[in-house]
């Protein structure tokens, strides 16, 4: 009778006399085509393999596209260009007034609600240098756009010092109300002035096309 232990020894005497330079030729063959499969081929195996890694890699890209629809219709809301960007000035003054209700024990809540506004500034930013001011210095209102664009580099300065000073900072509240004054001031230059200005001679169709750039840009970088 041949035990469970024999059997297991057999297989490794058998394995060791193999490894010594008795390959069989089946073996050889075996492994040869292991060889082939490996450097030139997918495999038996391979077709659900490369099926299921693209659907994975379609199941990422489905979920960023969702991830920026959701965003997007957060973001912003159904109009022309400078609707849009009214409502997107609004969401960053309200998370300005949140910022304003913290106190200093609430350091995490400050830090969160301070990326928030990073990451609506620069999508709002981005829409207007990449589309709209461009296209108010084809229309000869170079000297705004000029301006506007300056003051979107002291937005970038304020995040920048306030992400140096840290939440817990003494003059941290101080900081975000100079900061919440400037881009109050900035998008009240905008919605009031320029904007108008800009948009009283424009076609309807570039109107649409303005609108149609707005919201492809921030619909890249929701
Ligand atoms: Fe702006
Ligand atoms: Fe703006």
């Amino acid at each position: 009778m041949v035990t469970g232990t024999g059997s297991r020894t057999s297989n490794r005497n058998s394995s060791r006399s193999r490894s010594s330079g008795e390959t069989t030729k089946s073996e050889s063959q075996s492994s040869q085509s292991r060889r082939n499969r490996s450097a030139f081929s997918w495999g038996d195996n391979a077709g659900p393999m490369l099926g299921a890694a693209l659907a994975g890699a379609a199941i990422g890209f489905a979920a960023n596209y969702g991830r920026k629809f959701i965003m997007q219709g957060m973001d912003s809301t159904v109009g022309d260009w400078d609707e849009i960007l009214a409502a997107e000035h609004d969401i960053a003054l309200a998370i300005f007034d949140k910022m304003l209700a913290t106190d200093e024990t609430q350091s995490f809540k400050r830090k969160m609600l301070l990326m928030k506004l990073t990451h609506a500034l620069d999508k709002h930013t981005h829409e207007e240098e990449m589309v709209v001011y461009p296209a108010l210095r084809e229309d000869d209102l170079a000297t705004d756009a000029d301006h506007l664009e300056s003051e979107h580099g002291y937005i970038k300065t304020f995040i920048y010092e306030l992400n140096e000073m840290g939440p817990d900072a003494s003059s941290w509240l101080e900081k975000v109300r100079e900061f919440r004054d400037l881009v109050a001031e900035h998008a009240h230059m905008e919605e009031e002035q320029v904007f108008p200005r800009f948009k009283k001679d424009m076609t309807e169709e570039q109107n649409a096309r303005v609108t149609s750039l707005v919201n492809r840009d921030g619909f890249w970088m929701a």
